[in-house]
């Protein structure tokens, strides 16, 4: 069985191969040959994660996924959430963590938590698969492991950044793997 995963990212899409069982055969947007942007326009994870599965899926009407992660922070009424990429505007992850700290200076709640949606086209109907996980944003920077927020994420009962653990670690409890864990379970089963 054939399943696009709709990224480019080939190091997103080689994680994601190496969990999922011989039977399925997962396919890049490079493997097919589609080498255009998807634009992400949407004001949500749903939205956004659909479009871009939606876009392939009526071109080629195969089974075909794609995911979207935000980072949504409490006290500042979920923001960046589906906008983390560009939060500063420049795309740059340093940038993005510093806005980060000035927006949250003078807040004392620091709770935030990574969402990660999964739209997927499966037999021709459309299914959504989540994955979260809760923590808090520290004041400082930590680790060098990871990437985007990492370095100022400590997950619920846990004293590491993301940055700070190892990357089996964290690939165990993310956001990302359980929306992950989620799709297998579904294409495996389904
Ligand atoms: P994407 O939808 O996977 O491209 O994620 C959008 C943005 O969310 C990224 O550009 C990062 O800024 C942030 N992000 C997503 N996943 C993670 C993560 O696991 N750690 C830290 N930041 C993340």
């Amino acid at each position: 069985m054939e399943l696009i995963f709709a990224s480019h990212n080939e190091n997103k899409v080689n994680e994601i191969r190496a969990v999922l069982s011989k039977d399925i055969h997962l396919l890049s947007l490079n493997d097919i040959g589609f080498h255009q942007e998807i634009e992400e326009n949407g004001n949500t994870l749903e939205e956004n994660s659909r479009i871009k599965a939606e876009t392939i899926y009526k071109i080629y009407g195969k089974n075909v996924f794609a995911d979207d992660t935000g980072l949504f922070v409490e006290s500042l009424e979920g923001a960046p959430g589906v906008y983390s990429a560009r939060y500063a505007g420049t795309g740059n992850s340093a940038d993005n963590i510093e806005k980060l700290f000035k927006e949250l200076k003078t807040k004392s709640n620091r709770k935030a938590y990574f969402k990660t949606v999964i739209c997927l086209f499966w037999k021709n109907e459309i299914h959504f698969l989540s994955g979260e996980i809760h923590g808090e944003i520290i004041d400082e920077i930590r680790g060098s492991e990871g990437f985007g927020y990492d370095p100022v994420f400590v997950p619920e009962s846990y004293g590491l950044t993301f940055a700070e653990m190892d990357l089996n670690e964290k690939n165990q409890i993310s956001h990302r793997a359980g929306a992950v864990q989620k799709l297998i379970n579904f294409v495996e089963n389904n």
